[in-house]
């Protein structure tokens, strides 16, 4: 089994581009020593990441990520064991996707605001699970 975390924040205020991309390179070693993988999403200031690996490996990681000065309001959207890890071609995706593309990824008509989609996500965190297929689509396209 894996354990895979699906997670929100906010981006600290005027993160630069240069910024994401150390956060990027950061990831990436960090996932390649810890066995991790995932993906993360980065729409108008707010982050959502996936996380995926041995369970222990994944909240020791979690905790260094909540204490990390380039975000804030880190909240936990979804947690679960599944069989396979989705991402294992990635030590960390990057994509950053218009708002409208996630709203399709969860199945609603129309055009939300992200702060709207995010209230959905937590309100309902089964959607997490069409989140990360969607993320995975889009990687593969
Ligand atoms: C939004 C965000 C996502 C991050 N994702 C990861 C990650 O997937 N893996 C990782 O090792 N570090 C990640 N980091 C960086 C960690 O917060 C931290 O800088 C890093 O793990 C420190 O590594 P160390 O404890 O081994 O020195 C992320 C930081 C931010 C702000």
């Amino acid at each position: 089994m894996t354990y895979q975390v699906i997670y929100s924040s906010m981006a600290a205020e005027n993160l630069s581009m240069p910024d994401l991309e150390s956060i990027l390179v950061d990831a990436r070693e960090g996932n390649k020593r810890r066995g991790i993988t995932g993906a993360l999403v980065f729409v108008e200031d707010v982050f959502l990441q996936i996380l995926e690996g041995d369970r222990d490996a994944v909240q020791r990681l979690m905790s260094s990520i909540e204490k990390d000065p380039r975000h804030s309001e880190l909240h936990v959207i979804s947690e679960s064991e599944i069989d396979q890890p989705m991402f294992t071609a990635w030590k960390m995706a990057h994509l950053s996707p218009a708002p409208e593309q996630i709203a399709a990824w969860l199945g609603k008509e129309g055009t939300a605001s992200v702060q709207e989609l995010l209230a959905d996500l937590h309100r309902m965190p089964d959607q997490a699970s069409c989140l990360a297929e969607g993320i995975l689509t889009a990687l593969a396209e």
